[in-house]
């Protein structure tokens, strides 16, 4: 499989986790089904509380976050985006019904990932924090708060 199914496979990464739910608030403005009123009620009060981004099984590492999408049930935009692109979408129902391909899958896209070499990063290196590489000393000063993320992620 190519580009398609790194982008569905390694977006799997969401199987575990929560966002605050500032990050999404597009989604709850713009629709109005039964899913987006929930996610607005569990963020109505505060824009730092945590929403689970797997709604099935949020801390276990499975293929339920695909399960959720093809429900409707993704919370990130770009988590819908997958099921709504044509593209996309039978890769995402197909990891929905095949876990073993998940797996296999994302292991073949995070190892290709790794592999990735972008100007001013190395190689496969596993980042201090998560929103710039290591190389970038300067504003790593003044990251020290984000350390929490980078080491939850
Ligand atoms: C289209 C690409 C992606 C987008 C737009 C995206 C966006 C986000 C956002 C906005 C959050 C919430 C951050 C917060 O609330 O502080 C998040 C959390 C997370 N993402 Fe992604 N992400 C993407 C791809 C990935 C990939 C490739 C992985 C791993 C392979 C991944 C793993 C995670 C995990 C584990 C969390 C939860 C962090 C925690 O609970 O501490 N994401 N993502």
């Amino acid at each position: 499989m190519g580009e398609p199914a790194d982008l569905v496979a390694l977006s799997g990464g969401h199987t575990v986790g929560r966002a605050r739910c500032d990050f999404f608030r597009d989604r709850m403005r713009r629709q109005d089904d039964t899913f987006s009123r929930k996610l607005a009620v569990n963020c109505s009060k505060d824009p730092n509380r945590l929403q689970n981004l797997d709604v099935i099984t949020p801390d276990a590492f499975d293929n339920a976050y695909y399960i959720a999408l093809t429900n409707n049930q993704g919370v990130f935009t770009s988590d819908m985006a997958l099921i709504k692109d044509r593209t996309t979408a039978p890769i995402v129902r197909q990891f929905a019904k095949d876990k073993a391909a998940f797996f296999t899958q994302f292991v073949k896209s995070m190892v290709k990932l790794s592999k990735v070499q972008r100007p001013g990063g190395n190689v496969g290196e596993i980042r201090r924090s998560c929103f710039r590489t290591n190389g970038q000393n300067l504003v790593d000063a003044v990251a020290g708060d984000e350390e929490g993320f980078a080491a939850s992620a």
